[in-house]
């Protein structure tokens, strides 16, 4: 049985998924290609430096340490003022509903994000105090697929990652669910998230 829940942040419990693809595709406007949603699969729930490269190599462009800083921090900019912006009903159908369902059953609940921005959108969107643990990309230096991120957040919950369930919407992350040895509900579609041991379309069919 579940002891512990961990869930992803972009695209699991807010609908910010839609911003980071909205930014990362203008930055190849203006770097000349187009940044199509299925070149975007590859970016969810990698870190920002990661998505970049991913970027780069789709577009075939050449870029050194400074030019790539820069781009990741006006690629970081737009993101931010899209944020800045959110409100608590971009919060997924069923999310918050589903975070007070297990609180009440005593099953410990963390965050397990690879993103930089993570506190600042809970916050932003009033949901901070439904997690035991905060584990983000400020804690954590490998990216999903490398499973550190999951094995912090059962750690900080003080449980062993077999006795978590992992939630995500994205193919590295369900990959990091499993190499953590935690089970893992893929969010979205079965053919993306293949690998999950369940897959549901939203957190609204757990209420
Ligand atoms: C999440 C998102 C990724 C994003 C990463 C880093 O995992 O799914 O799309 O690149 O976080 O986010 P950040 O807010 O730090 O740029
Ligand atoms: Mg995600």
């Amino acid at each position: 049985t579940m002891k512990g829940a961990i869930f992803d942040l972009d695209g699991v419990i807010v609908d910010t998924a839609k911003y980071h693809y909205l930014a990362w595709r203008s930055l190849a406007q203006r770097l000349g290609f187009e940044f199509t949603e299925e070149d975007n699969e590859r970016l969810k729930g990698v870190s920002r430096m990661e998505s970049l490269q991913i970027l780069l190599e789709v577009g075939g462009v050449e870029a050194d340490e400074a030019e790539r800083l820069e781009m990741a921090d006006a690629k970081n900019k737009e993101y931010v003022d899209y944020i800045s912006r959110l409100e608590p009903s971009e919060i997924l159908p069923g999310a918050r509903a589903y975070l007070l369902l297990l609180r009440s059953k005593g099953v410990k609940v963390a965050l397990g994000s690879a993103s930089k921005n993570a506190e600042f959108i809970l916050n932003r969107l009033g949901i901070t105090e439904l997690f035991d643990a905060i584990i983000d990309g400020t804690k954590v230096s490998k990216a999903k697929p490398d499973p550190e991120v999951f094995l912090a957040a059962s750690a900080a919950l003080g449980l062993e990652p077999s006795e978590c369930v992992v939630f995500e919407d994205a193919a590295a992350g369900v990959q990091a669910g499993i190499s953590a040895g935690s089970k893992v509900v893929g969010i979205g579609s079965a053919d993306i998230l293949a690998e999950a041991d369940r897959v549901i379309g939203g957190l609204y069919e757990l209420v």
